[in-house]
């Protein structure tokens, strides 16, 4: 074959089999044909639930699924190991990148019958992620965030659940820990980890996909044939977030599996160095919800509170 991806595929062998390889996995210096890519996949997965213990046998996920390709693919891998998952959707209102986020996540649950939880922003709290921005001036991931937070939160406790699993990849958890460690920011460094324990008023959270990269996600999903939105935010765009990546990638490219070393050598040998501040479990009951709060009114009541009587702001209106 003249192109360069048939050479590739001919001379690249599979580590495990010998055959064709598909990918090729520097930081691991392997490459691998299809099923034993994916068996890879499930290996990662099954690696970190048992090296951080995440869940144990018979407990119950709530999965935070997005529509994206972390959260899917790792709603799609506990169900194939066999964990007992339903998803948990939130619905921001963004416009038409939450229709279709929407749209992907009930798909996914649909065709593989398995429960999607749903909870809307505007139709149960009475606003949306653009109207939050407007109203408290700040940048939409800032209202964004501590919505989900809450509600994720709420939704495995109120369910049962005995973990409440979110799709963050090695890709992001290192691009978090290297803004934060760039401004030291102590508290959180501290509590950066793959998985929080529960707390009062607060579930287990887990995080079984900072094995794997975002890119071995997205190849994950086309090999298993998962749909996915693969449209980023409109809201995030400029995120230092995504500036973090892309230096860490640049590195990456360079010298190969030096991500990982950052993050797991974080976790190995710093993060127990940090202290964290304030402690959840002083918290008081908000005075709304029930929930954990610093004052009277947890931040996510405060939030309603000023964004739900607000005027709708569209989309294309942000600042
Ligand atoms: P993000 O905060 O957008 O980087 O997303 C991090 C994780 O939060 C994703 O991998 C999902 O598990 C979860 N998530 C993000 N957006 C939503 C949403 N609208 N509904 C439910 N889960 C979400
Ligand atoms: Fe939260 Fe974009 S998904 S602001
Ligand atoms: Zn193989
Ligand atoms: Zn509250």
């Amino acid at each position: 074959m003249a192109d360069g991806d048939g050479d590739w595929a001919r001379l690249v062998k599979c580590r495990v089999c010998r055959q064709p390889a598909i990918i090729d996995l520097r930081r691991h210096n392997a490459n691998f044909c299809v099923d034993h890519f994916l068996r890879y996949c499930d290996q990662q997965v099954a690696k970190a639930i048992d090296e951080f213990e995440m869940l144990r046998p018979g407990e119950r996920a709530l999965v935070a699924v997005s529509g994206g390709k972390d959260s899917l693919a790792i709603w799609d891998l506990l169900v194939r190991a066999g964990w007992e998952a339903d998803g948990l959707y939130v619905g921001l209102g963004i416009g038409d990148y939450s229709e279709a986020s929407a749209g992907y996540a009930r798909r996914f649950a649909a065709e593989r019958g398995l429960a999607l939880v749903e909870i809307d922003l505007r139709a149960d709290h009475g606003y949306d992620v653009p109207t939050a921005a407007a109203v408290t001036r700040r940048v939409p991931c800032s209202a964004c965030g501590l919505s989900k937070r809450h509600l994720f939160d709420r939704a495995a406790l109120d369910g049962g659940y005995d973990a409440l699993v979110t799709g963050h990849n090695l890709d992001d958890e290192a691009a978090v820990l290297y803004g934060n460690t760039m401004r030291w920011q102590t508290d959180y460094l501290a509590r950066q980890r793959p998985v929080l324990p529960a707390g009062p008023g607060f579930p287990r959270k887990v995080k079984p996909l900072v094995r794997l990269t975002e890119r071995e996600t997205a190849a994950y999903c086309v090999l298993r044939g998962i749909d996915y939105l693969v449209e980023e935010c409109p809201m995030a765009a400029g995120n230092k977030h995504l500036a973090y990546k892309e230096a860490l990638n640049e590195m990456e490219l360079r010298s190969p599996g030096s991500k990982a070393d950052f993050y797991f050598g974080f976790l190995a040998r710093a993060a127990d160095r940090f202290e964290a501040g304030a402690r959840r479990d002083d918290l008081g009951a908000c005075r709304s919800c029930g929930g954990p709060a610093e004052s009277e009114l947890c931040a996510f009541c405060r939030l309603v509170e000023r964004a739900a009587g607000a005027e709708p702001v569209p989309v294309e209106l942000r600042r």
